[in-house]
């Protein structure tokens, strides 16, 4: 089938009556200029992800940590959602069976509207006490903070981006919930190197399913050659000829 035909059939499954699960990553925010991880200009170009984003790197320097957490935060702060998010969020108010999926922990998803958002690696725009003397984390959009280490408000001790970290597990609820979403008819997986377990798993469990799977990214992944459909592309340029293919 040609380009034309697998999108055209694409669309005629975005029905109100499908389950439709959309797993994201940080090619998605790219447009907004927040730079991915591992593509051109990542993040990790610059940066070793085992010196900032590990409990290990944390307990170890704590200010460098946060230096380059808070510097992200202010990035994200100035940033907007931009058309894939749009449209996604468009997508979670038009489709009862609509789940959304993210790796991306910079909140541009939940600002453009979008329901039903699961954060699988937890959010920049929430801290946790270090020394746990609340069980739970909580939203601070401060920025930039004050003072790095920002302080615990309770008990002082440094707090902690609630992120999840290489070699920390998935929060249960993020896992319950991601679960739960890869019962689906369709499953988008937009803008992710899928090289990351245990997200980079998702796609292909859903396609186990029975869930017609479609990948979104201008490059080709691991993902590319196992699922039933690989759209080379821009997720903000095809979701919204996808979205102008189905208003037509
Ligand atoms: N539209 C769609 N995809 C894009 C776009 C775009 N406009 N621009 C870049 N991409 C693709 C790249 O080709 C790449 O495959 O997005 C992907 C981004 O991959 P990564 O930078 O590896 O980001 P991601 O897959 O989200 O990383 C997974 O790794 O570092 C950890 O916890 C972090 O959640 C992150 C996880």
């Amino acid at each position: 089938m040609s380009f034309e035909e697998d999108f055209r059939s694409l669309a005629r499954r975005l029905t109100r009556e499908a389950r439709i699960t959309v797993l994201t990553g940080a090619g998605v925010s790219a447009a907004s200029g927040v730079p991915t991880f591992r593509g051109p200009g990542g993040l990790w170009k610059d940066f070793r992800p085992e010196e900032l984003a590990t409990p290990e790197a944390f307990a170890k320097d704590p200010q460098t940590v946060w230096e380059w957490y808070d510097w992200r935060r202010q990035k994200i702060a100035g940033a907007a959602p931009n058309r894939a998010h749009e449209v996604l969020a468009a997508w979670s108010r038009r489709f009862p069976g609509f789940a959304l999926v993210t790796q991306n922990v910079d909140g541009l998803h939940e600002r453009a509207g979008t329901a039903n958002v699961t954060r699988f690696h937890g959010s920049l725009w929430e801290v946790a006490c270090s020394a746990k003397c609340r069980p739970s984390s909580w939203p601070d959009d401060t920025v930039p903070f004050p003072r790095l280490p920002p302080p615990c408000p309770s008990c002082g001790a440094n707090l902690r981006p609630a992120v999840v970290w290489f070699g920390e597990a998935i929060p249960a609820a993020a896992l319950a919930s991601a679960e739960r979403a890869l019962d689906c008819d369709v499953c988008l997986i937009v803008g992710t190197s899928s090289v990351v377990y245990p997200a980079a798993g998702l796609a292909l469990e859903a396609r186990r399913r029975g869930a017609f799977t479609v990948e979104i990214n201008p490059e080709a992944t691991p993902a590319s050659g196992a699922v039933d459909l690989a759209l080379p592309g821009r997720a903000e340029e095809i979701l919204d000829d996808l979205e102008d293919l189905l208003a037509s």
